[in-house]
């Protein structure tokens, strides 16, 4: 096994050559438009050291991996209570999918569906208004990653909104069975703008220290160790919609997804990692970052599920 350092560089080199790369989001304009022959890789070590390769310091759409900076947002506000309105379980459904909705009375399996996602966002708006709760998320990821140029793109956030039908259908859905509390466009408008958060992979592996070491970010306490633990393992159980199972058994990491073609994955105790290439696979998750995450835990055996003889 070589460096790490060896490892990304060639790990990103091979991706080039890559020649299925799934194909780009197509239903919010902003993400057809971003080139399918990109491709970023951070990693963040524990002891701080950063690898990069690519266009890793290209800013991307991070999407649905907001969810999980959301999640932690709601859970400082609410604590436990949270999950009165959203469950832990994987859904086995797409990202977008309303079919549980009903049978389960609408509350949604998890924080990482979007239906999930739009509970937390209501419920960051049950203390918040929309541009405070917009604030608060911008200041925590630059806050987290240590880099104050971290913006939210207005114009896929506008795009969300001309687009959103479907999460127009989930938060009205909800709102009907009382699981939203708040104004649907209100809630909405929020949670495009998170979704519209741009970031490069060296910034989202910084932002995601603290899932790495049990709550810290570069020594600062964030969340408590329990919590992070608890995060980590909705993300290895529910980060990938449909495609969760397959993660976990092809890369065994906790990570999140999202349709801009990000990932962020957690090796707890050792490092951070962002991968970046905007072709998904036909869940919505990115097919050359899936693909990448899976050769560095091979040649790193930083899967979870590894034997750790102490
Ligand atoms: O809600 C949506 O449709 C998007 N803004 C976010 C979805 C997403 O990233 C799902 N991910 N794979």
């Amino acid at each position: 096994m070589g460096s790490i350092a060896e490892i990304v560089t060639a790990i990103a080199e091979e991706m080039r050559e890559v020649g299925s790369r799934g194909t780009v989001a197509d239903y919010i304009p902003p993400l057809a438009a971003v080139p399918l022959d990109k491709f970023g890789m951070a990693v963040v070590m524990a002891d701080g050291t950063v690898h990069t390769a690519g266009d890793a310091e290209e800013p991307f759409s991070i999407q649905s991996i907001s969810k999980v900076f959301a999640l932690t947002l709601a859970l400082g506000a609410v604590g436990d209570q949270l999950w009165e309105r959203v469950g832990r379980e994987p859904s086995g459904s797409a990202f977008n999918s309303i079919v549980q909705l009903e049978t389960e009375h609408g509350i949604p399996r998890n924080p990482f569906i979007n239906a999930g996602a739009i509970v937390v966002t209501d419920v960051l708006l049950g203390r918040l208004q929309p541009r405070e709760a917009i604030g608060q998320m911008l200041r925590f990821v630059r806050e987290l990653a240590g880099d104050d140029s971290i913006a939210i793109d207005e114009m896929v956030a506008a795009a969300e909104r001309e687009t959103g039908f479907r999460n127009r259908a989930l938060a009205n859905y909800m709102r009907a069975f009382g699981t939203i509390h708040g104004d649907v466009e209100l809630v909405l408008g929020t949670y495009f703008h998170f979704c519209a958060l741009a970031m490069s992979c060296r910034q989202l592996a910084l932002a995601g220290r603290y899932l790495m070491d049990g709550g810290r970010s570069d020594g600062h306490r964030v969340i408590s160790e329990k919590r992070a633990r608890r995060i980590n393992a909705l993300m290895m159980s529910c980060g990938h919609y449909d495609n969760s199972g397959d993660f976990a058994y092809r890369i065994g990491l906790p990570g999140k997804s999202g349709v801009g073609g990000g990932i962020l994955a957690v090796a707890p105790g050792i490092a951070s990692v962002a991968v970046w290439s905007p072709g998904l696979n036909e869940s919505g998750n990115s097919r050359l970052g899936q693909m990448a995450l899976e050769r560095l835990v091979q040649r790193t055996g930083w899967s979870v599920f590894e034997p750790r003889i102490p």
